[in-house]
């Protein structure tokens, strides 16, 4: 394992939102599902009953700390995963979750200190990191999710001010930890003094359903949370929050959210909240744990047909991301060219590791969204893939 080091983040998370848009391509790029995955009919109905009875409060100044009623719901939610102090007066709503990430740090981190993470982690997250001038604490992931001996050691070794993990359905690894691995990681980081960030973005989307979060074994004191709904009703709604832990911490953050945007949409968070009254929610996750299960199916299928011996892919238990470890004789550069002039983009593995300054490491790995692509261009798109990767041997 690497010292913590400076680095310039691999990917410029302004060129995957771009390459998101572009026709004419099979996209297993970006992280982004199709337009056919959100719930736009129950959408539509909560943002018409919403338009008929909140009235022009809709569109003033809100509560820089979000919609409250909005923060409550939330709160119960929580409640319902475990996290038994979670309430409204403790939850700052964020525009998306990258702010509530990037508000934290913010709080957080000075330049120099540093920050662990998992390896391969969100390349958004590495962004993050690096423009905060902290040293990076890459920390291996496995089949499991984070290893946790490594992260004991590691943590005691360097003290980092904070540790960031998805802790379920993790991107890219699509590694979840299980319950008593996030007791025994939110003991690790208590033991070590080290704050746990966990962002919690694709728990809902579990085939099990969401499991208890590292913060339902913690007070706050050691554990902050951060989430949004943009996996899971809609990224365009930008809609995510954030328990930071203590009064302190919660102080901090509203304050630093306030100085980025005093709050974020109203609007926005009135549709939210109305869909979610409204119980359209659970209705829609089953809908989207089905499609999702379906689609990695095929592309698993399709993998098993059309990669070569020596591939090797985890089936996570849930989402639509797939992390596929090639045999260590592909040049991935080699592949993204050709599969680009087929008209297939995906996520080259180097995106989401970060490697001190100057040093260039192979990636044997591609990310494969499965959400965006129409299923029988996810099919053909992934043997296309195949194809190219084998014809390399
Ligand atoms: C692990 C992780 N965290 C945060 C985000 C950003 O979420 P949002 O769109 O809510 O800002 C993403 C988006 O892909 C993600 O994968």
């Amino acid at each position: 394992m690497h010292e913590p080091f400076l680095f310039q983040a691999p990917a410029r998370l302004v060129d995957f939102m771009r390459q998101a848009d572009q026709p004419g391509l099979i996209n297993l790029a970006a992280g982004v599902p199709g337009l056919d995955a959100l719930p736009f009919p129950a959408l539509r109905a909560a943002a018409e009953q919403a338009f008929a009875s909140e009235g022009a409060a809709m569109f003033a100044y809100h509560h820089p700390e979000g919609d409250h009623a909005l923060r409550t719901l939330l709160a119960q939610r929580l409640a319902k995963r475990g996290v038994a102090d979670a309430a409204s007066d403790r939850i700052v709503t964020t525009t998306g979750c990258t702010q509530a990430l990037a508000a934290l740090l913010s709080v957080l981190v000075r330049p120099g200190e540093i920050v662990a993470c998992e390896a391969p982690a969100y390349y958004g997250l590495l962004e993050l990191i690096a423009e905060a001038g902290a040293r990076v604490l890459p920390l291996p992931v496995n089949g499991a999710g984070l290893d946790l001996d490594a992260t004991e050691a590691a943590l005691e070794r360097w003290k980092p001010k904070c540790l960031v993990v998805c802790t379920s359905l993790s991107n890219p690894s699509g590694a979840t930890l299980t319950e008593a691995h996030r007791e025994r990681l939110v003991g690790i980081c208590r033991a070590s003094g080290v704050r746990l960030i966990e962002d919690d973005i694709y728990a809902e989307l579990l085939d099990s359903g969401a499991p208890k979060p590292c913060r339902a074994f913690d007070d706050g004191s050691t554990v902050s949370f951060v989430t949004s709904f943009s996996k899971t009703v809609s990224p365009g709604l930008r809609v995510g929050y954030c328990l930071a832990g203590t009064p302190e911490l919660h102080d901090a953050f509203a304050a630093r959210k306030c100085q980025l945007d005093l709050h974020s949409s109203v609007l926005s968070e009135v549709v939210l909240r109305t869909f979610l009254a409204r119980d359209s929610l659970d209705p829609h996750l089953a809908w989207l744990r089905e499609r999702n299960l379906r689609r990695r199916t095929l592309a698993l299928e399709a993998i098993g047909r059309s990669f070569p011996p020596g591939t090797e892919v985890d089936a996570p238990w849930g989402g639509y991301m797939l992390w596929v470890r090639l045999p260590d004789w592909v040049y991935l550069a080699e592949v993204t060219r050709a599969a680009r002039a087929a008209g297939v983009v995906f996520a080259g593995g180097s995106a989401f590791f970060a490697v001190p300054q100057g040093e260039n490491r192979p990636a044997f790995q591609m990310r494969l969204n499965c959400a965006r692509a129409a299923e029988p261009d996810l099919e053909r798109g992934v043997e296309i893939l195949g194809k190219i990767v084998s014809g390399l041997d």
